[in-house]
Protein backbone atom coordinates (compact mmCIF):
# COMPACT_ATOMS: atom_id res chain seq x y z
CA UNK A 1 0.00 0.00 0.00
CA UNK A 2 1.26 3.59 -0.76
CA UNK A 3 2.27 5.83 2.00
CA UNK A 4 -0.74 7.72 3.11
CA UNK A 5 -1.61 10.35 4.98
CA UNK A 6 -4.85 11.53 6.95
CA UNK A 7 -6.44 14.91 6.17
CA UNK A 8 -9.87 16.26 7.76
CA UNK A 9 -11.51 12.91 7.70
CA UNK A 10 -9.66 11.04 4.71
CA UNK A 11 -6.91 8.86 4.02
CA UNK A 12 -5.28 9.64 1.28
CA UNK A 13 -2.27 9.01 -0.44
CA UNK A 14 0.71 10.81 0.57
CA UNK A 15 1.36 12.61 -2.95
CA UNK A 16 -1.96 13.87 -2.92
CA UNK A 17 -2.82 14.73 0.52
CA UNK A 18 -3.13 18.68 0.28
CA UNK A 19 -4.96 21.74 2.65
CA UNK A 20 -6.25 24.70 0.74
CA UNK A 21 -4.39 27.87 0.29
CA UNK A 22 -6.50 29.80 2.51
CA UNK A 23 -5.97 27.75 5.80
CA UNK A 24 -4.68 29.52 8.31
CA UNK A 25 -1.41 27.66 8.98
CA UNK A 26 -0.14 28.38 5.42
CA UNK A 27 -1.03 32.10 5.97
CA UNK A 28 -0.45 33.01 9.41
CA UNK A 29 1.50 29.75 10.70
CA UNK A 30 -2.45 29.87 12.99
CA UNK A 31 -2.02 26.21 14.27
CA UNK A 32 -0.18 23.73 16.22
CA UNK A 33 1.20 20.16 16.13
CA UNK A 34 2.88 17.27 18.12
CA UNK A 35 5.43 14.63 17.22
CA UNK A 36 4.94 11.47 19.05
CA UNK A 37 7.40 8.54 18.32
CA UNK A 38 6.55 4.94 17.67
CA UNK A 39 8.79 2.48 18.69
CA UNK A 40 8.00 -0.93 17.52
CA UNK A 41 4.59 -0.24 16.71
CA UNK A 42 3.38 1.56 19.62
CA UNK A 43 3.01 5.12 20.40
CA UNK A 44 5.58 6.07 22.69
CA UNK A 45 4.20 8.98 25.68
CA UNK A 46 0.80 9.59 24.07
CA UNK A 47 -0.86 11.01 26.77
CA UNK A 48 1.46 13.35 27.62
CA UNK A 49 2.18 14.10 24.16
CA UNK A 50 -2.14 15.00 23.67
CA UNK A 51 -2.14 16.65 27.20
CA UNK A 52 0.62 19.17 25.39
CA UNK A 53 -1.88 18.98 22.29
CA UNK A 54 -4.62 20.41 23.85
CA UNK A 55 -2.96 22.89 26.10
CA UNK A 56 -1.41 24.35 23.48
CA UNK A 57 -4.63 24.64 21.22
CA UNK A 58 -6.28 26.09 24.37
CA UNK A 59 -3.77 28.42 24.65
CA UNK A 60 -4.65 29.99 21.19
CA UNK A 61 -7.98 29.04 21.32
CA UNK A 62 -8.68 26.73 18.78
CA UNK A 63 -11.28 24.36 19.35
CA UNK A 64 -10.03 20.24 19.02
CA UNK A 65 -10.69 18.94 15.59
CA UNK A 66 -12.31 15.27 17.38
CA UNK A 67 -12.70 13.68 20.62
CA UNK A 68 -8.83 12.76 22.10
CA UNK A 69 -10.21 9.15 21.75
CA UNK A 70 -11.40 9.61 17.86
CA UNK A 71 -8.28 11.44 17.07
CA UNK A 72 -6.10 8.68 18.83
CA UNK A 73 -8.15 5.93 16.38
CA UNK A 74 -7.14 7.52 13.81
CA UNK A 75 -3.15 7.88 15.01
CA UNK A 76 -3.83 4.42 15.27
CA UNK A 77 -5.47 3.42 12.00
CA UNK A 78 -2.49 5.67 10.14
CA UNK A 79 0.37 3.69 11.93
CA UNK A 80 -1.81 0.62 10.71
CA UNK A 81 -2.35 1.57 7.44
CA UNK A 82 1.67 2.58 6.88
CA UNK A 83 2.64 -0.57 8.76
CA UNK A 84 4.86 1.72 10.92
CA UNK A 85 7.10 -0.04 13.73
CA UNK A 86 9.50 2.65 14.47
CA UNK A 87 9.28 6.24 13.19
CA UNK A 88 6.87 9.14 14.36
CA UNK A 89 3.31 10.25 13.69
CA UNK A 90 3.08 14.32 13.21
CA UNK A 91 0.10 15.86 14.09
CA UNK A 92 -0.94 19.07 12.72
CA UNK A 93 -4.04 20.83 13.74
CA UNK A 94 -4.66 24.73 12.12
CA UNK A 95 -7.75 27.65 12.74
CA UNK A 96 -8.96 26.35 9.37
CA UNK A 97 -9.58 27.69 5.86
CA UNK A 98 -11.11 31.40 6.14
CA UNK A 99 -10.72 34.87 3.60
CA UNK A 100 -7.20 36.21 4.86
CA UNK A 101 -7.81 38.35 7.75
CA UNK A 102 -5.82 38.44 10.94
CA UNK A 103 -8.77 38.66 13.23
CA UNK A 104 -9.92 35.29 13.98
CA UNK A 105 -12.67 34.06 11.91
CA UNK A 106 -16.50 33.87 12.96
CA UNK A 107 -16.72 30.46 11.89
CA UNK A 108 -13.96 27.70 10.58
CA UNK A 109 -13.58 24.69 11.44
CA UNK A 110 -10.00 23.46 12.29
CA UNK A 111 -8.07 21.52 9.81
CA UNK A 112 -6.57 17.92 10.77
CA UNK A 113 -3.56 16.36 9.43
CA UNK A 114 -1.39 13.53 10.25
CA UNK A 115 1.42 11.70 8.88
CA UNK A 116 4.00 9.63 9.54
CA UNK A 117 7.17 9.16 9.18
CA UNK A 118 9.64 5.78 9.38
CA UNK A 119 13.29 6.87 10.72
CA UNK A 120 16.40 4.82 10.79
CA UNK A 121 18.10 3.97 13.96
CA UNK A 122 20.61 6.29 14.96
CA UNK A 123 23.90 6.52 13.20
CA UNK A 124 26.78 4.68 15.71
CA UNK A 125 29.00 7.62 14.81
CA UNK A 126 26.77 10.11 16.45
CA UNK A 127 26.35 7.73 19.39
CA UNK A 128 30.16 6.90 19.36
CA UNK A 129 31.57 10.53 19.01
CA UNK A 130 28.48 12.66 20.24
CA UNK A 131 27.21 15.91 18.24
CA UNK A 132 28.20 19.17 18.15
CA UNK A 133 26.49 22.15 18.95
CA UNK A 134 26.43 25.63 18.15
CA UNK A 135 25.09 28.54 20.01
CA UNK A 136 23.15 31.44 18.92
CA UNK A 137 20.65 34.29 20.14
CA UNK A 138 17.41 33.28 20.75
CA UNK A 139 15.04 35.54 18.79
CA UNK A 140 11.89 34.20 18.79
CA UNK A 141 8.53 34.85 20.42
CA UNK A 142 7.92 34.76 24.33
CA UNK A 143 5.54 31.91 24.39
CA UNK A 144 7.70 29.19 23.15
CA UNK A 145 5.74 26.89 25.42
CA UNK A 146 3.34 26.66 22.91
CA UNK A 147 4.06 23.92 19.95
CA UNK A 148 3.02 26.32 17.10
CA UNK A 149 4.10 25.78 13.47
CA UNK A 150 5.29 29.19 13.85
CA UNK A 151 9.01 28.04 13.31
CA UNK A 152 10.91 30.10 11.48
CA UNK A 153 13.88 31.42 13.87
CA UNK A 154 14.08 27.38 14.13
CA UNK A 155 14.42 27.14 11.08
CA UNK A 156 17.05 29.70 10.80
CA UNK A 157 19.01 28.54 13.64
CA UNK A 158 18.97 25.12 12.22
CA UNK A 159 20.23 25.91 9.00
CA UNK A 160 22.59 28.07 10.28
CA UNK A 161 23.89 25.09 12.72
CA UNK A 162 24.40 22.47 9.44
CA UNK A 163 26.19 24.72 7.72
CA UNK A 164 28.71 25.31 11.12
CA UNK A 165 29.11 21.07 10.43
CA UNK A 166 26.39 21.11 13.77
CA UNK A 167 23.67 18.76 14.64
CA UNK A 168 22.03 21.42 16.27
CA UNK A 169 21.90 25.17 17.64
CA UNK A 170 21.50 26.26 21.34
CA UNK A 171 19.55 29.25 21.38
CA UNK A 172 20.23 32.04 24.13
CA UNK A 173 18.77 34.48 25.76
CA UNK A 174 19.74 37.75 26.52
CA UNK A 175 21.12 37.45 30.01
CA UNK A 176 23.70 34.82 28.04
CA UNK A 177 21.52 31.27 29.42
CA UNK A 178 20.88 28.53 27.19
CA UNK A 179 16.91 27.74 26.33
CA UNK A 180 16.78 25.24 23.99
CA UNK A 181 17.76 23.62 20.62
CA UNK A 182 15.78 24.40 17.38
CA UNK A 183 13.90 21.37 17.99
CA UNK A 184 15.39 19.78 21.44
CA UNK A 185 15.87 20.28 25.00
CA UNK A 186 19.70 21.24 26.23
CA UNK A 187 21.26 19.61 29.56
CA UNK A 188 24.46 19.43 31.11
CA UNK A 189 26.20 17.71 33.72
CA UNK A 190 27.71 19.41 36.07
CA UNK A 191 31.08 18.80 38.18
CA UNK A 192 29.48 17.10 40.61
CA UNK A 193 27.26 14.52 38.34
CA UNK A 194 24.19 16.77 38.61
CA UNK A 195 21.96 16.75 35.39
CA UNK A 196 20.86 20.10 34.77
CA UNK A 197 18.19 21.29 32.48
CA UNK A 198 16.24 24.93 31.90
CA UNK A 199 13.18 24.89 34.26
CA UNK A 200 9.91 24.98 32.36
CA UNK A 201 8.36 28.02 31.37
CA UNK A 202 7.22 30.28 28.51
CA UNK A 203 10.69 30.15 27.38
CA UNK A 204 10.68 26.67 26.00
CA UNK A 205 9.20 24.12 25.43
CA UNK A 206 8.29 21.62 27.50
CA UNK A 207 9.70 18.31 25.75
CA UNK A 208 7.98 15.18 26.74
CA UNK A 209 11.62 13.84 26.24
CA UNK A 210 12.52 15.98 29.01
CA UNK A 211 9.72 15.33 31.34
CA UNK A 212 9.94 11.55 30.67
CA UNK A 213 13.58 11.50 31.07
CA UNK A 214 13.04 13.39 34.21
CA UNK A 215 11.16 10.54 35.66
CA UNK A 216 13.46 7.86 34.89
CA UNK A 217 16.23 10.45 36.64
CA UNK A 218 14.03 10.68 39.77
CA UNK A 219 13.32 7.01 39.79
CA UNK A 220 16.76 5.85 38.94
CA UNK A 221 18.27 8.52 42.18
CA UNK A 222 20.68 10.49 40.09
CA UNK A 223 20.92 14.40 41.06
CA UNK A 224 19.34 16.71 38.91
CA UNK A 225 18.14 20.24 38.84
CA UNK A 226 15.84 22.47 36.77
CA UNK A 227 17.20 25.84 36.28
CA UNK A 228 18.78 27.65 33.57
CA UNK A 229 22.66 27.09 32.76
CA UNK A 230 24.95 29.94 31.10
CA UNK A 231 27.13 28.95 27.55
CA UNK A 232 29.86 29.59 29.68
CA UNK A 233 28.57 26.66 32.34
CA UNK A 234 27.99 24.33 29.44
CA UNK A 235 31.20 25.19 28.08
CA UNK A 236 33.01 23.95 31.02
CA UNK A 237 30.65 21.41 31.87
CA UNK A 238 32.01 17.46 32.44
CA UNK A 239 28.69 16.26 29.82
CA UNK A 240 26.00 17.75 27.76
CA UNK A 241 23.12 15.73 25.95
CA UNK A 242 19.75 17.25 24.36
CA UNK A 243 16.99 15.65 24.11
CA UNK A 244 14.15 15.19 21.81
CA UNK A 245 11.46 13.02 20.50
CA UNK A 246 13.32 11.85 17.10
CA UNK A 247 17.14 12.44 19.18
CA UNK A 248 15.92 10.99 22.59
CA UNK A 249 18.93 11.16 24.71
CA UNK A 250 22.06 12.55 22.46
CA UNK A 251 25.06 13.06 23.49
CA UNK A 252 26.90 16.77 23.02
CA UNK A 253 30.69 16.33 22.70
CA UNK A 254 31.11 20.03 20.88
CA UNK A 255 29.63 23.74 21.52
CA UNK A 256 30.71 26.33 19.17
CA UNK A 257 33.97 23.62 18.52
CA UNK A 258 35.43 23.43 21.72
CA UNK A 259 35.25 19.92 23.33
CA UNK A 260 33.07 19.12 26.35
CA UNK A 261 35.31 17.48 29.12
CA UNK A 262 37.54 15.13 26.76
CA UNK A 263 35.01 15.57 23.90
CA UNK A 264 33.97 11.90 24.32
CA UNK A 265 30.51 11.23 25.38
CA UNK A 266 29.68 10.78 29.06
CA UNK A 267 29.25 8.25 31.25
CA UNK A 268 25.88 9.83 32.88
CA UNK A 269 24.90 10.34 28.78
CA UNK A 270 25.18 7.22 28.15
CA UNK A 271 23.33 5.81 31.36
CA UNK A 272 20.19 7.68 30.42
CA UNK A 273 20.31 7.05 27.06
CA UNK A 274 20.03 3.42 28.04
CA UNK A 275 17.47 4.18 30.70
CA UNK A 276 15.42 6.05 28.17
CA UNK A 277 15.24 3.23 25.27
CA UNK A 278 14.61 0.70 28.06
CA UNK A 279 11.69 3.16 29.21
CA UNK A 280 10.93 3.41 25.39
CA UNK A 281 10.81 -0.72 24.80
CA UNK A 282 8.34 -0.67 28.38
CA UNK A 283 5.73 1.70 27.13
CA UNK A 284 5.46 -0.36 23.79
CA UNK A 285 5.33 -3.83 25.51
CA UNK A 286 2.64 -2.03 28.33
CA UNK A 287 0.26 -0.56 24.87
CA UNK A 288 0.61 -4.41 23.29
CA UNK A 289 -1.05 -5.20 26.50
CA UNK A 290 -3.95 -3.17 26.57
CA UNK A 291 -4.23 -3.98 22.93
CA UNK A 292 -3.36 -0.69 22.17
N1 LIG B 1 10.53 19.11 18.33
N2 LIG B 1 12.10 22.24 21.95
C1 LIG B 1 11.57 22.51 20.75
C2 LIG B 1 11.59 23.92 20.26
C3 LIG B 1 10.99 21.49 19.98
O1 LIG B 1 10.45 21.76 18.77
C4 LIG B 1 11.00 20.16 20.48
C5 LIG B 1 10.37 19.02 19.70
C6 LIG B 1 11.57 19.92 21.74
C7 LIG B 1 11.57 18.54 22.36
O2 LIG B 1 10.25 18.16 22.70
P1 LIG B 1 9.81 16.62 22.72
O3 LIG B 1 10.70 15.93 23.69
O4 LIG B 1 8.40 16.67 23.17
O5 LIG B 1 9.98 16.07 21.31
C8 LIG B 1 12.09 20.99 22.45
C9 LIG B 1 9.92 18.11 17.47
C10 LIG B 1 10.53 16.75 17.64
C11 LIG B 1 9.97 18.63 16.04
O6 LIG B 1 9.69 19.82 15.88
O7 LIG B 1 10.23 17.86 15.12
Amino acid sequence: MPRQAYVNGRYLPHGQAAVHIEDRGFQFADGVYEVVPVHRGALIDEEPHLDRLERSLGELRIAMPMRRRALQLVARELIRRNDLRDGFIYMQITRGVAPRDHRFPAQASPTLVMTTRRTKPHREALLRDGVAVITVPDIRWRRCDIKSVALLPNVLVKQAAVEAGAYEAWQVDDEGRVTEGSSTNAWIVTGDGTAVTRDASQAILNGITRLSLLNVIRAEGYDFAERPFTVAEAKAAREAFLTSSTSFVMPVTRIDGAAVADGRPGPLTKALRQHYLDYMAGQGAADRQVGG
